[in-house]
């Protein structure tokens, strides 16, 4: 079983840092992905983090994951909430899926409050900033 994480961010992500950071933080995306690689590497995996602004370019992403990936955790941003293409790219791979939010949806603006994402994710991990990532990745290591 291959001992990489693919970590997926979606759109507007790329602003973290300066994107309300009474919600998202001071942490850039680029932060984010140093930490996130340097706690895999403490659990013996390895990442490959990247993040787009498009639904398809995620879609052609998660689709990879069928081969080649032990896990895949996905900040799926916006489209958590409205996209069921992403829904069905998920639910073809066999890999456990982790669902990622820096801020909590559920306790903000109710069209936040329904996830397609959390239809097909093994856990959720929101409201605790960066550390959703890490948390996400020790839960990867524990199925790995
Ligand atoms: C988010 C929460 C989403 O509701 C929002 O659209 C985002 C970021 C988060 O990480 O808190 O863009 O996924």
């Amino acid at each position: 079983m291959s001992k990489t994480v693919l970590i997926l961010n979606g759109p507007n992500l790329n602003l973290l840092g300066r994107r309300e950071p009474d919600i998202y933080g001071h942490d850039t995306l680029g932060d984010i992905r140093m930490m996130c690689a340097a706690h895999a590497g403490n659990l013996g995996l390895e990442t490959d983090f990247r993040q787009s602004n498009h639904e398809g370019v995620l879609i052609d992403w998660i689709q990879e994951a069928m081969d080649g990936f032990g896990a895949v955790i996905l900040n799926a941003a916006g489209y958590t909430h409205t996209s069921i293409a992403i829904h069905d790219a998920l639910k073809a791979l066999t890999c456990p899926i982790f669902e990622v939010h820096l801020s909590d949806p559920e306790t903000r603006e109710s069209f936040r409050h329904h996830s397609y994402v959390g239809l097909v994710a093994q856990a959720r991990f929101a409201g605790q900033g960066a550390k959703g990532y890490l948390l996400a990745l020790d839960a990867a290591a524990q199925v790995l």
